[in-house]
């Protein structure tokens, strides 16, 4: 049974925050000095998790992305990926990191079933790599990335966000790594998501510019065909790599956006600009029933009309969707906290 929201958009992607913590500041994320986190007896334990991802399975969810904050800061992560791995219905289990603490879990990973790993890498400039993320970390990441091929992960993608001025003189060097590595680099506009408190119209790099830009070092390039609901959509150069650009500021894809998001808390999210989430810890936690908790889900979901990224893309005078005020009175807002 496919379950249908107000513009025909399937509930199949779920994505599950497991802590709202980061070893990183990342500029385009958290730049500020000081965050509200969620208090940790709100978290949801892994039976919790796991319980509420039984529900999303029988609603027809197939897909689903460990995120954070920074994910493998959850202790015993490892325990709930092979939880999750074992739910047959699941087609894919995949993971989104910073890569800090990759080389030490890489292995454990694998071995506990995850399919899929996405690392971010912004820059390969030690020095701006500090600059950009507050932690001299680059060397760990690199570590990281290489542990995870030596784990046997295979299709392993890389997200940058470009940023104008910070590291878009990076496009072609971020590429030639991926390459040589063959690894699948996927380009980001800068997002002007809660949490982007420093977000400027002028600092993004716009799909139709990086596109110019890559045109300029590599020649043609050629857009895959593809009709799915993956945000990236996937490019070809001459020479055979494969890379992505994810256009969610100026080319948004809410038209087929099949995901929702669940906090480490257990708020439940149907797009990442919704004001709104839906509380599904305490329901739990008072006993509900899996159906009862089916019926929260569909509720709301019959009822989403969300299209968060085109709304933001409409509007006039665009600047930072929240203060650093208004996050910390609502930490909920944080691009960390729903989910990256
Ligand atoms: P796969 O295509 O399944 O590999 O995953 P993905 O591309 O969804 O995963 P990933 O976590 O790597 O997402 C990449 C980036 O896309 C995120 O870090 C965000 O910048 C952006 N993004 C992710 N989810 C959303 C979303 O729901 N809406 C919008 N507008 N952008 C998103
Ligand atoms: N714009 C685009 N992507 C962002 N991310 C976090 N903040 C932003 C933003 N403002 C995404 C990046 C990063 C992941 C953890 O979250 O892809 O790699
Ligand atoms: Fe989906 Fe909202 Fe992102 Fe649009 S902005 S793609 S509706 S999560």
């Amino acid at each position: 049974m496919v379950h249908l929201d107000r513009l025909q958009r399937p509930l199949r992607n779920l994505r599950l925050s497991v802590t709202d913590r980061c070893n990183l500041r990342c500029a385009y994320c958290m730049p500020e000095e000081s965050y509200t986190w969620l208090p940790k007896g709100r978290l949801l334990s892994f039976e919790e998790i796991s319980r509420l991802v039984d529900v999303f399975l029988d609603l027809g969810v197939r897909k689903l992305r460990l995120t954070g904050g920074e994910p493998l800061l959850r202790q015993e992560l490892e325990v709930l990926i092979a939880q999750l791995a074992s739910k047959q219905r699941l087609e894919d289990l995949a993971l989104t990191t910073n890569g800090i603490l990759l080389a030490e879990k890489a292995q454990a990973l694998r071995t506990a079933g995850l399919h899929r790993l996405t690392v971010s890498l912004d820059t390969l400039d030690r020095r701006r790599f500090a600059a950009l993320t507050k932690r001299d970390g680059l060397e760990s990441v690199l570590a990281g990335i290489e542990a995870a091929r030596r784990a046997g992960f295979q299709r392993i993608k890389l997200d940058t966000v470009v940023l104008r001025g910070t590291n878009d003189d990076e496009i072609v060097p971020l590429m030639e790594f991926a390459r040589d590595r063959d690894l699948e680099l996927r380009y980001i506009e800068y997002m002007d998501v809660g949490g982007a408190t420093h977000w400027k119209r002028e600092t993004v790099v716009s799909r139709a510019e990086l596109l110019e830009r890559l045109r300029a070092a590599y020649g043609p390039i050629t857009p895959l065909a593809e009709h799915d609901s993956a945000p990236a959509e996937r490019f070809l150069l001459s020479d055979g790599i494969v890379f992505g650009i994810i256009a969610s500021t100026t080319q948004p894809f809410c038209s087929t956006c099949d995901r929702s998001r669940l906090t480490a808390d257990g708020m439940w999210y149907t797009c990442l600009y919704a004001p709104q989430g839906t509380n599904l810890r305490d329901p739990l936690r008072e006993g509900a029933t899996n159906a009862e908790l089916a019926q929260r889900i569909l509720g709301r979901w019959s009822e989403r009309a969300d299209r968060g990224a085109q709304e933001r893309l409409a509007m006039h005078e665009r600047t930072a969707l929240a203060s650093s005020e208004e996050l910390r009175a609502n930490p909920h807002w944080e691009m960390h906290t729903r989910g990256g």
